[in-house]
């Protein structure tokens, strides 16, 4: 039996979602839509493979686990599903960047093998506890002002996947001979991941206007993320404040030493000893949990 809750939300998004749906903190906006573009076929990625490595599940609990990790991440599919295709409809080219990421993923399930597909879904989940809990943790900063049904969503996402954040690994280490065959395969999977993060950039600055979208997509998630919070961060230290302003950050509110720690944590979180019970775990997902328990409205439960 695996602890975790299939939570069935009904979801629903119009043309009336805007695409700069995060006017608050515009870098967060660009990277919402990332996530969602990038969530649908990831997600659609590990039920095909975990769906083809179940019979060599030879654990129960491993096998009752995978099946409800695969549920929720199902759920998830659907729900960012909404989301994409609303973005879709107001700008149909985006069908064309949708497409060019699926394949992407399809060509994974092509020409590699079971061992390579747990360690890339073991992999990227454990890097979302350590990156989910800053989001959680600076959730008004970060999502405050936006767009109520985004926000909720991707919220109610990091949530998830905190939950089930052992799953993706304890399928890994039952189907994979050494404890480091998934850090083996780290450099790919990192490698992969940017490439679908070019491929949705590229599109977004294809098929948006720069009207609607704001900035370049492509520079905001290849440079400005990183490369803002630094100059940020470093500048004030040796080179004394700067006359222009910096681009809106996503982490503004967040202290150094906070995204130091979770640096490390994502570094360490590729570490073949890596254990996620371990993690610090951001408070505000009990009380989403909770709110949820009591039956409240979690399709628009931030930002109301
Ligand atoms: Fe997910
Ligand atoms: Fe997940």
């Amino acid at each position: 039996m695996s602890d975790l809750v299939i939570r069935k939300i009904p979801w629903t998004f119009d043309t009336a979602v805007p695409f700069r749906w995060q006017p608050a903190n515009p870098l967060m906006g660009i990277f919402g839509n990332v996530f969602t573009f990038f969530a649908v076929p990831f997600e659609q990625y590990i039920i095909g493979a975990l769906r083809d490595a179940e019979h060599l599940i030879t654990d129960p609990a491993v096998a009752a686990e995978c099946r409800a990790f695969v549920r929720q991440e199902a759920q998830h599919s659907s729900a960012h599903r909404k989301h994409l295709n609303s973005l879709i409809k107001q700008y149909p080219g985006l069908e064309e960047t949708r497409r060019e990421v699926t394949d992407r993923f399809d060509g994974l399930l092509a020409t590699r093998g079971i061992e390579f597909h747990v360690s890339y879904i073991a992999d990227i989940e454990a890097t979302f506890t350590p990156l989910f809990k800053v989001f959680l943790d600076h959730r008004d900063s970060i999502f405050g002002g936006g767009d109520p049904r985004v926000a909720s969503l991707i919220l109610w996402h990091f949530v998830e996947e905190i939950e089930h954040r052992s799953s993706g690994l304890a399928i890994c280490a039952h189907l994979t001979s050494s404890r480091w065959t998934r850090t083996r395969f780290a450099p790919a999977t990192a490698g992969h991941v940017l490439g679908v993060i070019e491929t949705i950039t590229r599109g977004f600055d294809r098929h948006v206007p720069e009207a609607d979208r704001g900035m370049s997509a492509y520079r905001a998630m290849r440079s400005d993320v990183v490369l803002s919070e630094l100059r940020a961060r470093l500048r004030p230290r040796f080179r004394g404040p700067r006359r222009n302003p910096l681009p809106a950050r996503i982490f503004h509110d967040v202290s150094t030493r906070e995204l130091a720690g979770m640096i490390g944590r994502l570094i360490a979180s590729q570490a073949p000893y890596h254990n996620p019970a371990d993690q610090p775990l951001p408070e505000w997902a009990a009380v989403w949990m909770r709110a949820y328990e009591r039956g409240a409205d979690m399709t628009t439960f931030f930002g109301r």
